[in-house]
């Protein structure tokens, strides 16, 4: 029999030591060693006993393979992040900071299943029956045929499973409560988490059952679990959402059986979780295009296109060191952009204070947002208001020229569909043989935007709107 002995367990990366150390030497990561007993963390399940292998088939790549059957939702947001719905036998992680509303949206579904006839399990090991079930009152949801139970054993959720029919829906709320017995170590640890996991995967793939399992993640990566859980579950479904605001995105980073570049938007109201079915118009509400120093960026979220306004405020600065400020994108971008708009626009700002906020909330993370952020610095510079009715979108070079971004006639579809008459960015990867559904002022250099902001400050209009030939 192997030898049990007690090993040093990263909590952040799963990484083992035999000895304890301050600081993890696979991720970095300090104070993150905790002692475990026994076999855990990665590659510890070495084979222990050799026995003869049995031979099986292999097979090739041109059979034809039946699509997996799915089990609709019937909640459209979530339905479109999934790829269509949930595949039975499935194991999915929800994973989100405390408090961003994952218990609620999955009592939600758990309840839109249920009046569709299907059995649905929630298994709560973070709040008791009464708390649950205060909430589904609150939200309207009492009536729905939910099955309730706040349990944190493995083995006795999955002897309660084990009877009647399979579930359609198991979620599991959330996997760092849960603890299975034959393990020695505190739930909420690797160990445990993988093992509980484990146990929970092996029942939905024998019983055909799909189940959600909630973590919880923190910005910083704080809390042991979730991350060495994502390699073994079929999808991993992250829900985000900026403190202080209240829309959602759910987005799939991982799915085994449907796309990883879409999202779903919801928003979260006093009735719980709405879903957000255009989620530009709920991102433009309250825009005052009446002001200067406001852009607005056509953007791609996934598949999706999400028109937000970028928000510029260039001012003298009073201190010797000028401040640079920004809320939603990435500072070392806009760092950049002032470099460039600098060098190759000639304009003046190491005497100004700069902040920049995307507004609503939103994080915008793609290089598209360089020209609406350049947009909106030099219209708060110069006072020069933007036209109402145009989008912009492009990447900024450190040459200063303008460079094309991908899905242009879907962002300018987005565009037009809110009532936008032109799109600022530059000309070449147009998507060839489409006629873009706006008009295109071509933009490709900051000179030329400069330039065209000014011009239209002077003659109290809008850069130049041209016609593509
Ligand atoms: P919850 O689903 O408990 O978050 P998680 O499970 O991810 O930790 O959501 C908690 C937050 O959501 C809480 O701050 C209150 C808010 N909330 C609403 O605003 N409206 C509602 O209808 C509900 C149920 C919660
Ligand atoms: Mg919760």
């Amino acid at each position: 029999m192997a030898k049990s002995r007690t090993n040093f367990v990263c909590q952040n990366c799963g990484a083992v030591s035999q000895k304890w150390q301050g600081k993890c030497e696979s991720c970095s990561e300090w104070n993150a060693m905790t002692e475990e007993a026994g076999s855990a963390g990665i590659g510890a399940q070495a084979i222990v006993g050799v026995r003869k292998g049995r031979v099986f088939a292999l097979e090739g790549l041109s059979a034809v393979t039946e699509q997996p059957p799915r089990v609709e939702v019937g909640v459209p947001e979530l339905d479109r992040v999934t790829g269509g719905g949930f595949v039975p036998g499935s194991v999915l992680l929800m994973a989100g900071e405390p408090g961003i509303g994952k218990s609620t949206l999955l009592i939600q579904t758990c309840a839109r299943l249920a009046d569709s006839g299907h059995r649905v399990v929630y298994i709560s090991g973070e709040e008791a029956v009464a708390q649950v079930r205060l909430r589904a009152q609150r939200l309207g949801l009492a009536n729905a045929a939910v099955e309730l139970a706040a349990e944190t054993s493995v083995e006795d959720v999955i002897a309660t499973l084990t009877q009647g029919r399979p579930p359609a829906l198991v979620v599991i709320d959330s996997i760092q409560t849960m603890w299975a017995e034959k393990v020695e170590s505190t739930p909420g640890t690797v160990t445990q988490v993988r093992a509980s996991a484990q146990a929970l995967i092996r029942y939905a793939k024998t019983t055909g059952s799909t189940v959600i399992l909630v973590g919880h993640v923190t910005k910083d990566g704080q809390v042991a679990g979730p991350r060495v859980v994502e390699h073994m579950v079929d999808a991993v479904l992250s829900f985000e959402g900026e403190g202080g605001h209240h829309f959602r995105i759910l987005r799939a980073l991982k799915n085994r059986f449907g796309p990883t570049d879409e999202i779903g938007v919801f928003e979260m109201t006093g009735l719980g979780l709405a879903e957000v079915a255009n989620p530009s118009a709920m991102f433009l509400a309250g825009r005052d295009a009446s002001a200067p120093g406001a852009a607005v960026l056509a953007s791609m979220e996934g598949a999706r296109p999400v028109l937000v306004e970028v928000q510029a405020l260039v001012a003298p600065t009073a201190l010797g060191t000028p401040r640079r400020s920004v809320v939603g994108w990435d500072p070392a971008r806009l760092s950049m952009i002032l470099a460039v708009l600098e060098a190759h626009g000639g304009l003046k700002l190491g005497q100004h204070d700069v902040y920049l906020n995307i507004a609503g909330g939103l994080r915008v993370s793609e290089p598209a947002a360089d020209l609406a952020a350049a947009a909106a610095l030099v219209s708060s510079l110069t006072g020069a208001l933007l036209p109402r009715t145009a989008v912009f979108f492009g990447e900024i070079g450190l040459s200063g020229s303008v460079r094309p971004v991908v899905h242009a006639n879907l962002r300018m579809k987005e565009a037009a569909k809110l009532g936008f008459h032109s799109a600022v960015g530059p000309v070449a990867g147009r998507d060839e043989g489409e006629t873009p559904p706006l008009r295109v002022a071509p933009c490709d250099h900051v000179s030329q935007l400069i330039a065209d902001i000014a011009a239209s400050a002077a003659q109290g209009r809008g850069p130049r709107e041209v016609k593509r030939a």
